[in-house]
């Protein structure tokens, strides 16, 4: 194994019995909060009079800020940072997908730095890692996905410039986190599978390429990609059981909170480099989408450059039970077994079916190196990947034809 530091400093409190416990909790991080939410969803269901309703009974004051976006814009991030200065908040309620919370992290932060402007301290911004601290945040995650429950980031986005980027710190953990799989019996199948879409890439990154000093890593990993490829089908047939939506909920908080690595090398996270950048081009762009796009072509590119074929044939043995051929056969046969499982989840389609074009693919490239090659003109993936090679990955995607035009 190799050596690690881990901090997981989030009380999580797991299951709609837990709600008195949790406000209890959140007494301790002041009296007043804001709470931040997106477009609505959680209002239409009747889950941000809840909220309300529990912090009234425990005498917390409390401000709205709504309207953040899939996605969330630097923009609106600053507005709402202002808003909450102005009215002295004390703590952080997000009541969201990855978006409400990533914003409500970067929220936190400016406030507690007294700063107007978050996209400059985003990886590849002129102030990256010199934020200070951040105002406590404590989260309820309305999506299976991002783990940002559990993380310590924040991915922004830019409009203005065509951006995407997190920024990271520890101090940007949340404090406190109530899983509730009640609140996501009303998620829509295309979010439930975006958000399946994520967990899996969480655990597949490191997998891949971070080496095998860490038997238990991989088994954890396992597990959770299991526990996804197992329940979503389950989802798509009966999408307000809260057990099943309870799996997936936790599967995604275990999927990115630092076990799913601990003791393989650091690698880098290839995969969502790539997707940020593709998110940035177009914001309509949903992370686990675009993922779910770049997986056969990312894949099948590793195979070809006989890069990561040893864990690849390790999943297709621990995942399908596949292990009579050789290595490079059974690396190929997890692709194609895994391809299966995306176009059985309507998880299989190309760029261009989310409209992004072959025009673009030079400048997201481009855009990719510059924010995460850090100074280099390469990303990485077991070895260099190049712009050419990133390109012909985005080419690749496009011979990735949905189900529904074939059949
Ligand atoms: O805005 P509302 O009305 O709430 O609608 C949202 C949104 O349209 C809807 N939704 C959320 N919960 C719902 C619901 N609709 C019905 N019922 C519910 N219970 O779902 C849509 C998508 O929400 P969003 O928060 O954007 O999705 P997700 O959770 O996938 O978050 C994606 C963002 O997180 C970032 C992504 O890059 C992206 O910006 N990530 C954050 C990470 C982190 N903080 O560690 C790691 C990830 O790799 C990821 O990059
Ligand atoms: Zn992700």
């Amino acid at each position: 194994m190799n050596p690690f530091e881990l901090h997981i400093p989030t009380r999580i409190f797991y299951g709609k019995e837990k709600a008195g416990d949790y406000f209890e909790q959140l007494s301790s991080y002041g009296s007043k909060a804001m709470i931040v939410i997106g477009g609505g969803s959680v209002k239409k269901m009747g889950y941000l009079q809840e909220i309300q309703q529990h912090l009234d009974d425990n005498g917390i004051n409390h401000i709205l800020f709504e309207g953040i976006e899939a996605n969330p814009h630097a923009q609106t991030i600053n507005k709402a940072a202002e808003t909450g200065k102005n009215e002295n908040v004390d703590f952080m309620i997000a009541l969201g997908g990855g978006s409400v919370m990533d914003a409500s992290k970067a929220i936190a932060a400016l406030i507690h730095d007294d700063l107007d402007d978050i996209w400059p301290y985003t990886v590849g911004g002129p102030k990256y890692r010199q934020m200070t601290g951040a105002l406590p945040v404590c989260a309820i995650p309305t999506t299976a996905a991002t783990a940002s429950e559990v993380t310590a980031h924040a991915v922004i986005s830019n409009p203005e410039v065509k951006g995407k980027s997190p920024v990271s710190y520890p101090f940007m953990k949340p404090a406190a986190s109530w899983l509730n799989p009640a609140y996501h019996t009303s998620l829509p199948k295309t979010t439930t599978r975006d958000g399946a879409s994520d967990i899996l890439s969480h655990v597949f990154e490191n997998y891949l390429l971070g080496g095998n000093d860490s038997d238990l890593a991989d088994r954890y990993s396992e597990g959770v990609m299991e526990t996804v490829l197992d329940t979503l089908p389950k989802l798509e047939l009966d999408p307000e059981n809260e057990h099943l939506r309870g799996q997936m909920l936790w599967a995604s908080t275990m999927a990115l909170n630092g076990m799913q690595i601990a003791g393989r090398n650091s690698a880098p996270f290839t995969l969502h480099n790539l997707e940020h950048a593709l998110s940035g081009e177009n914001h309509e762009l949903a992370h686990g989408r675009g993922l779910a796009i770049l997986y056969p072509a990312y894949f099948r590119w590793l195979h070809k450059h006989e890069r990561a074929i040893d864990r690849m044939a390790l999943l297709a043995k621990r995942l399908f039970g596949i292990s009579d051929g050789d290595q490079k056969e059974n690396a190929m046969s997890f692709i194609t077994h895994f391809e299966g499982w995306l176009k059985q989840n309507h998880l299989y389609e190309r760029l261009s079916d989310q409209g992004i074009s072959s025009d673009v693919f030079g400048d997201v490239a481009d855009y990719a190196i510059k924010t995460y090659g850090g100074g280099k003109d390469e990303l990485a993936a077991a070895g260099p990947l190049t712009r050419d090679n990133i390109i012909e990955i985005f080419e690749m995607t496009e011979q990735q034809t949905p189900e529904a035009e074939m059949a």
